[in-house]
């Protein structure tokens, strides 16, 4: 009998930690308030959960700048509380996987502490990108990159005898210096810590930035600035160099060395690579390479028929010709949640959306939430694996209306708030509507604030309750795995409307006919069928209706 492997078609669930459940009444989610709530998640039916980064951090970036790669921040818990989660979540039969950021440390970490006392030239500078400035005086930056947060992607530092000095890269915040990737050092180092995770018994990695740790030779201007990641014509200096896949081939028989035995045998690594085309996304996934990139593609292809086929079908087409599974995401701590996203007018092209201000056009709510449950009823029947984000199954919007003196991504601050930031999505998950910040945890208040309609949409307010949002995710997520759909092979039905996306997925455990209605016209559905599953009531004639996906056994 042929093993398939756990993560070929695992559904994972995203915990951002500080938003998902407080046990100490800080306001801040942490480890403990994550363990005594993690039973949600075997009810709802996951297989895994990814957790954000939980290490010590100043927490600049919310924690994806991280000062100790190998310890718990004291505002998450302890690494005596990080074992105590995984050895619950496995009980529970969820894996675990874990957060990587090796593109950049945080600008406390020891390393960067010792580059800065210490004079250019010298080893300790050589293990980030230090570089002189242009110009007479060095008062230039040393090239034109600027940072995907906003300003120039260089900082000059003072040198310890005082006099102005060398510059160094960030691509994110002036807090999350680059490391260098030349330099054997921080190979070594990144690898010790994935075995000391590995040792702790993580099943697997998501791997932050995956496709920028290698930078051009030479570090060249460039007029490929912060959409470079979705440029299909040209390669930035900062993103997909070759040499990024001769690192993770490295990691692939890294943690292959860990392997178990029988279906849980894999400890997996996932890339967070903002790479187009798909064919080059693919390349990150070929079989000595890593187990599986998310696939952003689809997460940006609007709520069009047309848009969502082609993107479907270019995705399999994409994994199956490297012999991977797809990856499927609507949500996650970096975009607009798509119950948001898909409340404005859909366009043809691509569009990463990264927050929504109290100023900004507003999206229709009802409509937003019925066209996300319809999406994710489409994502969850398709083939491969699917990465759903804390607080979706509860159909949360993304909060619009934060004050501006409660963001605290950076990115709002290095805009001067031309860009709402990431804060929208990352507000706390409620859990009871009528307890202090709706039962997120003992404090009153979160660091973010929730906004009043969370209250209706907790988690108590839709368990056993029917046709509610976190219902129909039970029910899809129970389906999905009693028939295989995850490892089903998808056929494209005729005979539908061009508005209509029909497909069938097949596996050895079963099928369903997947329909799902995006056009204006009612759609009868065929004669016979058994509706299984529903992302809204069917309409009094029994025919579907706009922005709804159904499951038919037919
Ligand atoms: C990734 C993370 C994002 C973070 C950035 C820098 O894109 O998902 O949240 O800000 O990397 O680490």
């Amino acid at each position: 009998m042929t093993i398939t492997p756990w993560w070929r078609d695992a559904v994972v669930y995203q915990i951002y930690p500080r938003s998902w459940a407080d046990s100490d009444g800080d306001g801040i989610g942490d480890l403990p308030g994550i363990t005594a709530r993690l039973p949600h998640l075997a009810e709802l039916g996951v297989d895994a959960v990814w957790l954000s980064p939980f290490y010590t951090s100043p927490q600049h970036d919310a924690g994806y700048d991280v000062a100790d790669y190998r310890d718990v921040d004291p505002i998450f818990g302890t690494l005596d509380d990080f074992d105590v989660l995984a050895a619950r979540a496995h009980e529970l039969g969820l894996r675990i996987v874990v957060d990587i950021v090796p593109n950049h440390s945080s600008s406390e970490h020891a390393w960067f502490k010792a580059a800065l006392t210490s004079p250019p030239g010298s080893p300790e500078r050589a293990r980030y990108v230090f570089r002189d400035g242009r110009g007479a005086s060095g008062a230039e930056p040393p090239n034109n990159w600027v940072s995907m947060f906003g300003g120039p992607a260089w900082t000059r530092v003072t040198e310890p005898d005082g006099t102005p000095g060398q510059w160094y890269l960030h691509l994110f915040d002036t807090s999350q210096p680059d490391f260098d990737w030349s330099n054997p050092q921080v190979h070594d180092e990144l690898e010790d810590v994935l075995r000391f995770w590995l040792d702790r018994g993580v099943d697997g990695f998501r791997i932050d930035v995956a496709h920028g740790l290698v930078k051009a030779d030479g570090l060249p201007d460039t007029d490929l600035g912060l959409d470079a990641a979705n440029d299909a014509t040209a390669l930035a200096p900062m993103w997909d160099q070759p040499g990024v896949h001769d690192i993770y081939r490295r990691w692939r028989r890294l943690v292959d060395s860990y392997a178990r035995s029988g279906e849980d045998a894999d400890r997996i690594l996932c890339a967070e690579a903002w790479v187009l085309p798909g064919e080059a996304l693919a390349r990150y996934v070929r079989s000595d390479e890593l187990h599986q990139s998310f696939n952003f593609e689809h997460l940006m292809t609007p709520w069009l028929a047309d848009d969502q086929r082609a993107a479907i079908s270019r995705s399999l087409a994409q994994a199956a010709s490297v012999g991977a599974p797809q990856t499927w995401v609507l949500s996650n701590h970096d975009v607009v949640r798509h119950a948001s996203r898909l409340g404005f007018p859909q366009q043809p092209g691509l569009r990463r959306m990264e927050g929504i201000g109290a100023d900004d056009p507003q999206p229709d709510a009802a409509l937003g939430l019925r066209r996300a449950r319809a999406a994710t009823t489409v994502m969850l029947a398709l083939p491969g694996s699917a990465y759903l984000f804390q607080g979706e199954e509860l159909g949360l919007p993304e909060a619009t209306g934060l004050p501006d003196d409660a963001r605290q991504d950076p990115t709002f601050a290095r805009t001067n708030g031309v860009s709402p930031g990431r804060d929208g999505c990352r507000v706390p998950v409620p859990w009871e509507s009528d307890a202090p910040s709706f039962g997120f945890g003992p404090g009153e208040r979160s660091w973010l604030p929730q906004p009043a309609e969370f209250g209706d949409l907790a988690v108590d307010r839709q368990r056993r309750v029917p046709e509610s949002t976190l219902e129909l995710y039970t029910a899809l997520l129970d389906l999905r795995r009693r028939h295989r759909l995850g490892r089903g092979e998808l056929t494209w039905l005729d005979g539908y409307p061009d508005e209509v996306i029909a497909f069938r997925t097949t596996s050895a455990d079963g099928a369903v006919t997947v329909l799902a209605n995006l056009g204006a016209a009612p759609v009868d559905l065929p004669p016979g069928a058994t509706v299984i599953a529903s992302s809204a009531p069917l309409r009094p004639d029994g025919a579907l209706g706009t922005d709804q996906t159904v499951w038919l056994l037919a």
